[in-house]
């Protein structure tokens, strides 16, 4: 099932509708060997150059590595490479999924920004050793799309939320519906402070969703109001400062977020879930959190 959606009066189908995809068993970490605050390319950055405590940063990442093993999760770690220090960030180089005949695949990304362009060909080699049939954008046809930044599977199906304005183009999301035959509904941002649709929509499993509202359109809420049962909204101080939304529930249950989130945590555990609590101090100073810091693999 192909298409691209924007509006819910484009909507043809239903959650249960859409195939099956297994959850991800293995998650992508980077070494922030190399991370810093080294330019400015989101305003969570600004007057955070060189203001990183590496030792704080390399603790709050081990912690956060240690969780997903206890989750269960096989973890594969790489280094950072020197010259790179959004690395780290590995949910943005790529687009990894899994085809209905089992088939693992990859669409790489385009970085927006000059600085992140080189991170790309690192992450790609993890790829080639795990046996993924690696896909490119073509670099004249498209200008930018930054993985899974702002393309996120819904929880366990066949379905992409695609958010767009600030680091990935819109068009992207033609060639990923066909390429992936899924359909992707498109969401617009709009505050530069939620410059990927990670940092304010967090799909925590089939029916739930975390969002900060305010990033979005009125045609994007609706389709989040639609296809998801229960919207929990997340507080302008949680999804601004703490990155609330950028959270991760690997498992639909266990959420790994930053600490201090006391209005979503309070929601989420109303509704179920187990949330754990982290430190990515450090990180926040570069425009990232928990969801952003791992890719999950098949
Ligand atoms: N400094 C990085 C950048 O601006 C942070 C990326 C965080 N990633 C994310 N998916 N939110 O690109």
């Amino acid at each position: 099932m192909r298409k691209v959606v924007s509006t819910v009066s484009e909507l043809d189908f239903k959650v249960s509708d859409l195939r099956e995809m297994p959850a991800p068993q293995k998650v992508l970490l980077v070494k922030p060997t190399h991370f810093d605050v080294e330019y400015v390319i989101n305003p969570h950055m600004k007057g955070n150059e060189g203001d990183v405590d590496k030792i704080a940063a390399m603790d709050e990442w081990e912690h956060l590595k240690s969780a997903y093993t206890e989750l269960g999760l096989q973890t594969r770690v790489i280094d950072g490479v020197r010259g790179y220090p959004d690395m780290v960030f590995c949910a943005n180089q790529s687009l990894p999924f899994i085809a209905e005949d089992g088939a693992k695949k990859v669409l790489m990304s385009i970085m927006h920004a000059d600085e992140r362009k080189g991170e790309v060909q690192h992450i790609q080699k993890v790829y080639e050793e795990s046996n993924y049939e690696i896909h490119q954008l073509d670099k004249k046809k498209f200008r930018d799309f930054e993985g899974m930044g702002d393309a996120l599977w819904h929880f366990k199906k066949g379905l992409i939320w695609g958010g767009y304005g600030f680091r990935s183009s819109l068009e992207a999301y033609e060639l990923i519906s066909e390429q992936f035959d899924v359909p992707v509904i498109t969401l617009k941002l709009l505050d530069e402070s939620f410059y990927h649709l990670d940092t304010c929509l967090c799909i925590l499993n089939e029916n739930t969703a975390l969002i900060y509202s305010k990033a979005f359109t009125n045609e994007g809420l609706e389709l989040i109001h639609v296809l998801f049962e229960h919207v929990i909204e997340a507080s302008k101080y949680e999804a601004e400062e703490l990155f609330a939304c950028n959270a991760t529930c690997p498992d639909g249950k266990n959420v790994f977020i930053q600490q201090g989130c006391t209005d979503a945590n309070q929601k989420m555990r109303n509704l179920g879930f187990k949330v754990h609590e982290f430190s990515t101090a450090e990180f926040l100073k570069s425009g990232g959190s928990v969801f952003c810091m791992k890719m999950m693999l098949w």
